[in-house]
């Protein structure tokens, strides 16, 4: 059977046809939030490089996420930096008092419903702008930063974190996280491991924003290569054998071949990180006119859902009901 008795068209002749047949869009429940937070109050900066996007200060956030869990947005992950008190190990990162920390307590007490990740990792905290402490040779000690990053972590789950968010890209991380919430009695926290993160070029807008980008030297020691697929496919399946929840695919457009191949080996949840530089390049294309900005979103978006995302990681979701009612 061929043509003429067999034509495609005929499933998509209609919109009521194409709204039958067509796979369904993410709910907004499988959306997550990056956020960025900065101390003192009332602040609510731009962030140049990502139209939309704001570093907020802890009441400022409490206003915004109210409008994004109206939506029905499933969680928040939450990005901070130590304005001026960086130091060689970052150790901003695990001061209980910091406003990461402050903050994960306050969306728990003000939105009791929405899920609270937290990102872990070092490098808006330390002073060269790496994700760990460096080493004599000027490499990063991976040994000595896991450590770290399990005090990072265990600091966000007494703070009441549903998910911690390991980000480094070191060694055994998600080993030593593991173990040092279950000696802290820990035992419910989510570890989200960003398992398979690439050395990316996406990443500026949001370095631009954390201002957390190397100020020597790049991140090609510890990031995947995005020239070794194999390596970048253990680098997951590794993660779930250190005790990972949910694993990850960081950058998430450019590397839907890979999101694809770990939604087939894996059966934990995947996460893909829609990250700045994927938000931004459409504001920019947007801006000049060269396309229609949500629609542009919602295609991308609907790229992730068909390689098979269960968790979007967004800057776009605040935008849910813009780039999915009407289309
Ligand atoms: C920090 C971290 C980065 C991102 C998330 N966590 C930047 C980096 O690795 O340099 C990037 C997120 C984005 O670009 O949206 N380790
Ligand atoms: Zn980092």
């Amino acid at each position: 059977m061929s043509f003429p008795n067999i034509r495609l068209r005929r499933l998509r002749r209609t919109a009521e046809l194409r709204r039958m047949f067509d796979i369904a869009p993410p709910s907004p429940s499988k959306f997550v939030w990056p956020v960025f937070v900065v101390e003192g109050s009332g602040r609510c900066e731009p962030i140049d490089a990502m139209p939309g996007q704001f570093r907020y200060s802890i009441d400022t956030l409490l206003k915004a996420v109210e409008k994004v869990a109206e939506q029905g947005i499933g969680g928040i992950l939450l990005f901070g930096q130590s304005e001026g008190r960086k130091d060689s190990g970052g150790s901003g990162a695990w001061d209980d008092a910091g406003v990461v920390q402050r903050v994960i307590a306050a969306l728990k007490r003000e939105f009791p419903g929405l899920i609270v990740m937290s990102d872990v990792c070092l490098c808006a905290y330390t002073d060269h702008g790496h994700c760990g402490p460096l080493s004599p040779d000027g490499g990063v000690d991976n040994d000595a930063a896991i450590e770290l990053l399990a005090r990072v972590a265990v600091s966000h789950a007494g703070a009441g974190a549903d998910v911690v968010a390991p980000s480094a890209m070191m060694d055994g991380q998600v080993l030593a996280i593991r173990d040092a919430l279950a000696d802290h009695d820990f035992k419910d926290t989510l570890l989200m491991s960003y398992s398979t993160k690439f050395v990316s070029s996406m990443y500026g807008p949001f370095r631009d924003a954390e201002n957390s980008a190397p100020s020597a030297g790049d991140r090609r020691g510890y990031q995947a290569s995005y020239a070794n697929l194999r390596v970048a496919l253990r680098e997951s399946e590794l993660d779930e054998e250190e005790g990972a929840d949910i694993l990850m695919v960081k950058p998430a457009l450019f590397y839907l071949d890979v999101l694809a191949r770990l939604r087939e080996s894996t059966d934990l949840p995947l996460a893909a990180y829609n990250v700045s530089g994927e938000y931004s390049m459409l504001h920019a294309t947007a801006e000049r006119g060269w396309g229609d900005l949500y629609a542009m979103a919602h295609e991308s978006l609907m790229a992730l859902e068909r390689a098979g995302a269960d968790l979007f990681l967004s800057y776009w979701a605040p935008f849910y009901k813009e780039i999915f009612s009407n289309r």
